[in-house]
């Protein structure tokens, strides 16, 4: 009877993260292939949370999240965007952005629909687009050319793929794995779109607070046309260097939220109340949030300057943590064998893009491209590049 049961995601094996990073620990590699920082959350982060603990905040948070942190949460998306959520029916606090996407998903999408993905595309939408029993349609972006470095996004060829079936388009920015952002003429682009198709737009936004060169995040809830169709999903991990905390959440108008809500509290009922009590405190109390994307700014400037001395060749990155090189000097073949050739011989640990793609092996989803995460010390990161300038 076991031998015989039958899988509900028969392709999916163990993530190319969990790959890479058991490959790095087998070769002692530098591990900047999986995305997590180095380095610990804020000490009075850390103080605010053991405080709650301490002060007994350990039973059942409320199912929607705790009052203080989502009244928290609703400023912080106000004075960033413009928008105004409703802390009562408009806000959820989820088990970090996974749960919220997956939520959404669950709950509104449904079988016979289909969800517009742009590749290359994080590896959590088409398995959770695939349970809640509807159908993943993959929109590439324009992959780099000689005379222009940078992936793009071509919404022609996005509107192109929506059908009377499409229910959801999924956006990521900054986006994951190519660093890039959103722009005002995107926003532009979109709000038509959505003015000639009314579908939702699950925006994942878990980089909100990583966007360089003095550009700010731009989210679709922006434009209140957007806000209409939108599901923000953002995550406290990557914003306090706390992946393991795995505390985020969703905002979303009050009849989306209500179906949001449903799935959520039978998959997690709530999460965890310390790190909701202490998140809440410290965002009341700190400024720290203005100072990320220069944080992270510096690392990616050291890394980038680091690799030109390499036979990489970075590419920009407008975001996140995260940036792309161009390994093309290394010769030909899969993405995936070039990073655990790189794991290998020189003990560096990478992602290669091709893993952002439906099928990691066809020619559509190899650009001789591997992802390098640089939320790492300083001293991990120089390292790092002594090792990849002995690359031959
Ligand atoms: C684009 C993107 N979305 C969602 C997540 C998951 O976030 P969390 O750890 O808060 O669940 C990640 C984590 O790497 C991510 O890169």
């Amino acid at each position: 009877m076991l031998n015989t049961l039958p899988s509900k995601l028969p392709d999916v094996g163990s993530t190319i993260f969990t790959e890479m990073s058991a490959l790095a620990l087998e070769c002692r590699a530098i591990n900047l292939g999986q995305g997590f920082p180095d380095y610990p959350p804020p000490d009075a982060l850390i103080r605010a949370v053991s405080e709650a603990m301490a002060q007994g905040h350990n039973q059942y948070a409320p199912m929607a999240g705790l009052l203080q942190l989502r009244e928290a949460i609703a400023s912080k998306v106000q004075s960033q965007h413009g928008h105004a959520y409703s802390v009562e029916s408009e806000i959820t606090v989820t088990a970090g952005a996974t749960e919220a996407l997956m939520s959404s998903l669950l709950a509104l999408t449904h079988p016979g629909d289909e969800v517009l993905l742009i590749d290359p595309a994080y590896d959590l939408y088409a398995p959770s687009i695939r349970l809640a029993g509807a159908e993943a349609v993959r929109v590439p972006m324009r992959p780099p050319r000689k005379d222009d470095p940078a992936f793009r996004i071509d919404w022609n060829r996005v509107e192109a793929a929506m059908t009377p079936r499409t229910r959801m388009l999924v956006l990521n920015f900054p986006h994951n794995p190519t660093g890039l952002t959103l722009k005002p003429e995107d926003l532009d682009a979109l709000e038509a779109l959505i003015d000639r198709h009314p579908v939702l737009l699950l925006s994942d936004e878990a980089y909100e607070h990583i966007v360089f060169d003095g550009c700010a995040h731009l989210s679709p809830v922006s434009r209140p046309l957007l806000a209409e169709h939108t599901v923000l999903v953002s995550s406290f991990g990557k914003t306090f260097h706390a992946t393991g905390w795995k505390t985020g959440y969703c905002c979303a108008p009050a009849h989306v939220t209500k179906e949001i809500r449903k799935v959520h509290q039978f998959t997690v009922f709530s999460v965890s109340t310390p790190m909701q009590a202490g998140i809440a405190r410290y965002l009341r109390e700190s400024d720290t949030l203005s100072d990320l994307s220069g944080f992270y700014q510096k690392k990616r400037d050291r890394l980038a300057t680091g690799l030109k001395e390499t036979r990489l060749r970075p590419l920009h990155s407008e975001g996140t943590f995260f940036l792309l090189v161009d390994t093309a000097a290394l010769g030909t073949g899969l993405e995936k064998e070039l990073a655990v050739r790189l794991t290998r011989e020189v003990g560096v640990a990478s992602i290669p893009v091709s893993a952002f793609y439906a099928d990691p092996a066809r020619p559509e989803a190899n650009h001789q491209l591997l992802r390098l995460c640089f939320a790492k010390l300083d001293a991990t990161l120089d390292q790092a590049l002594e090792r990849l300038r002995g690359l031959n």
